[in-house]
């Protein structure tokens, strides 16, 4: 074999061991190293194009950690990088393209140098270069441009794996952390004693693993408490899996749970279950009191026995689960109605935690809409504000939605805001919520005529709003009334939900 021959056999071994080098620094290091070895050079350097300021950099040039930067419409690397050919350049100090100033930055007296082009072999786009120093005898020649060349190629396809994968792993380290930012307890606003006490709670279980069983009505936040004591236990780095047990028919409760085996049934692909899915992490299980008492025991069974059979499996797979579970069903009146296992109850009650209503925490509503506010300005782009007014009228308005009709409001008020801020009268338009308790007091308190037929008219709009469905024109219609009229008693008389 000729020397020449040789050398391209040894990068070939070279390129095996550069592609499995994930870490680009490492990789870079690496293929200068080899490359100083083939072409008996004193130095090499990689530099890498950053396109869009025009300059090359590098780490390996100084041999040490720093990173030089410089130009890259200057120097001999440049122009391989910006011309895509090779430059081989036997006195570098009688070069008008040779770029001096990096010699006096590391102290380096260049007297040869060999630079080529690192392309990018799907597109042939240049990536950087690739640069020797210093021949240790005479100069480098075609030889040593063909080694240089070749070496060159197959560190571009290893340099771009890894810059991949380097770039891969950063977003998804951006991305975990923009979504543990958002499930974190910090997500969650309240002062109130109630809100604090789950807070500090979430706190105290972060480092175990207990089952949590999460109560309360409708739209209080159980499902952000969920993933909030997910993402804030050593668990966070391994699934959440989250499951809507109301959505799931009973005929595939099982295999959706523990998966399916292969061959059961023609045209049933095999597939793991959601324990599995979610093994080393977490699984909440939503509406928990929706489940058949066939399902709880199958669940039952999988929390005490810490393993999960597949549907037509006959080996027992263990899994490490966290279970949570949410339900707005009263779990211990169906107990006593014989649709609830006590059983299973106590295994996922170890910590219950029962999200206050909306009208127990009404300390908090300002707090709350003013931080669902600032949501949506940043997703709009508005920038508005909330009276006082607005503000008292909500904190005394009745929630039976709980803190997602809470939300929607804001939701809505941001959509149609036509000035900086949001006032009552904002609050009145699109949402007859009529008074539920019409205030019977005032009747027999009125002191005048005038006072009673108002109590009365405010009691019919009110009868008549609910009983329309809060569709103004019918109302109107039936209160023998102009939209316009009914729209101006509905403001009088504040006739919307935020009227107590
Ligand atoms: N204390 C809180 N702080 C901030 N946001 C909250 C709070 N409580 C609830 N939310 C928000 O209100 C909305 C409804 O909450 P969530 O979906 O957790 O309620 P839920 O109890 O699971 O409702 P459902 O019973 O209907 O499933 C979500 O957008 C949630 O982020
Ligand atoms: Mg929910």
């Amino acid at each position: 074999m000729s020397p020449l021959h040789e050398k391209l056999s040894a990068i070939l071994t070279i390129s095996q061991q550069m592609n499995s080098e994930r870490d680009l620094s490492a990789l870079l290091d690496l293929v200068a190293r080899e490359a100083t070895r083939l072409l008996d050079a004193d130095r090499a350097s990689i530099f890498l194009l950053d396109k869009q300021r025009m300059e090359l950099w590098s780490k390996v040039a100084l041999g040490n950690d720093e990173i030089l930067r410089f130009d890259a419409r200057k120097g001999i690397a440049g122009a391989a990088a910006l011309t895509g050919k090779v430059v081989n350049v036997g006195d570098a100090y009688n070069d008008e393209r040779f770029n001096s100033t990096i010699d006096s930055q590391t102290g380096y007296r260049t007297r040869n140098l060999l630079a080529v082009p690192l392309q990018n072999l799907i597109d042939g786009e240049s990536v950087g270069a690739f640069e020797v120093l210093n021949k240790r005898t005479g100069q480098f020649d075609w030889e040593d441009e063909e080694v240089l060349k070749s070496l060159a190629a197959q560190a571009a396809i290893a340099i771009q794996t890894a810059r991949s994968i380097g770039e891969l792993t950063r977003e998804n380290a951006n991305l975990r952390r923009e979504v543990e930012g958002r499930y974190s307890r910090r997500q969650i606003v309240g002062a109130s004693p109630k809100i604090q006490a789950i807070l500090q709670l979430i706190e105290r279980i972060r480092d175990s693993s207990v089952n949590v069983l999460v109560s309360g009505e409708s739209g209080t936040g159980k499902d952000l408490i969920a993933r909030a004591l997910h993402y804030s236990s050593p668990r966070s780095r391994r699934p959440f899996v989250a499951l809507n047990c109301a959505a799931l028919p009973e005929t595939l409760v099982e295999s959706e749970l523990f998966g399916i085996e292969r061959g059961v049934a023609t045209g049933v692909n095999p597939r793991i279950g959601q324990f599995q899915a979610a093994d080393g992490g977490t699984i909440f299980l939503d509406e928990i009191g929706d489940l058949s008492l066939a399902a709880q025991a199958k669940i039952l069974r999988v929390l005490e026995s810490k393993v999960v059979e597949r549907v037509g499996g006959r080996t027992s797979i263990p899994v490490d689960v966290r279970v949570l579970a949410a339900s707005n069903k009263d779990l211990e009146a169906e107990i006593r109605k014989g649709t609830f296992r006590e059983d299973l109850y106590y295994r996922l009650k170890v910590i219950h935690i029962h999200m206050p209503s909306l009208r127990e925490i009404r300390e908090d509503i300002s707090l709350l809409a003013n931080h669902f506010l600032a949501e949506c300005c940043r997703d709009s782009g508005k920038q508005l504000e909330l009276s006082p007014g607005v503000l008292r009228r909500m904190s005394e308005a009745d929630w039976p939605g709980n803190v997602r009709q809470l939300q929607n409001e804001i939701k809505r008020l941001v959509a149609c805001a036509r000035k900086p801020v949001i006032t009552e009268d904002d609050l009145l338009e699109g949402i007859p919520e009529a008074d539920p308790k019409p205030r019977r007091e005032s009747t027999s308190q009125a002191a005048s005529l005038k006072n009673a037929v108002e109590s009365l008219e405010r009691e019919m709009i009110g009868e008549m709003l609910r009983s329309t469905g809060h569709n103004q024109q019918k109302a109107a219609r039936a209160l023998g009334l102009s939209r316009q009229g009914l729209i101006n008693k509905i403001k009088r008389y504040r006739l919307t939900q935020f009227a107590r």
